[in-house]
């Protein structure tokens, strides 16, 4: 059974944060053998600022490390992947599916099932790049990628898979001003009655554990992995097969 692991908030391009990503990776490679055995779960923010020119080549330059070395990476966006963090272009969503996916086609939900595990990426930021609310950095789905989500919940691949694990952005359940996801109520409306294993998420840098909420055993904020401004940076690891007692924090 594969492991996972989660990391988000990553904001490569600020300050040190891009070597203290090259230190993880390392650690990552050095410590996890086989790499084959685990699944790396980033919920956004992968960079710091997405008009940089080049940011998105210096964060896959360390992401291609946890591939070439055979870990399997799955990744979604966050605010800042597409825009400055606080403005955010509709041009980026293309720009990020074509170089993290190599396609533009990818549609979101994006599922992956991998050793019977169901992975679904959201984007949270689907809805946040009209002109009247671009500015800022609240999440929301929208109705249509909900509705995407609710019928690849009820469908054959999903509902067949051992374990579900659903992984964005922005934080569920936190209602801080400009900072949790809008639509957080049909999000939950869409999960009950489906077996949800884990929920992960980023951007609020709280790193703290929400587990139970919604009825889900696993549901976690992951921090800032490479630690930005002195925030939490758990670099949980979960094995879906255990209970959460036995996930830790492996302090890469
Ligand atoms: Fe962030």
């Amino acid at each position: 059974m594969k492991k996972i692991i989660h990391l988000s908030d990553l904001h490569v391009g600020f300050g040190d944060l891009t070597s203290r990503l090259g230190d993880i990776v390392t650690r990552m490679i050095f410590h996890k053998t086989p790499a084959k055995g685990y699944i790396v779960v980033i919920t956004g923010d992968i960079v710091e600022d997405a008009t940089c020119k080049g940011s998105y080549e210096e964060a896959s330059a360390h992401l291609n490390r946890l591939n070439d070395a055979g870990f399997k990476v799955l990744v979604v966006p966050g605010n800042h992947d597409y825009g400055t963090g606080s403005f955010g272009n509709s041009d980026y969503v293309k720009k990020f599916k074509k170089h993290f996916f190599e396609k533009t086609t990818i549609q979101y939900p994006k599922l992956d099932i991998i050793d019977r595990i169901a992975f679904m990426g959201l984007d949270s930021m689907a809805e946040e790049l009209h002109w009247y609310d671009r500015i800022f950095s609240e999440g929301e789905l929208g109705g249509k990628q909900l509705k995407r989500l609710a019928t690849l919940l009820k469908g054959d691949q999903v509902k067949n898979s051992k374990y579900r694990v659903v992984y964005l952005h922005h934080h569920p359940f936190h209602p801080t001003l400009f900072h949790h996801l809008k639509d957080s109520d049909a999000l939950e409306k869409t999960l009950e009655w489906h077996h949800i294993d884990a929920l992960l998420f980023g951007h609020n840098h709280d790193g703290r554990v929400w587990n139970g909420g919604w009825g889900i055993k696993r549901v976690y904020d992951g921090g800032t992995s490479t630690g930005k401004l002195g925030d939490r940076h758990p670099h949980r690891v979960m094995d879906l097969s255990k209970d959460p007692s036995f996930d830790y924090d492996a302090q890469f």
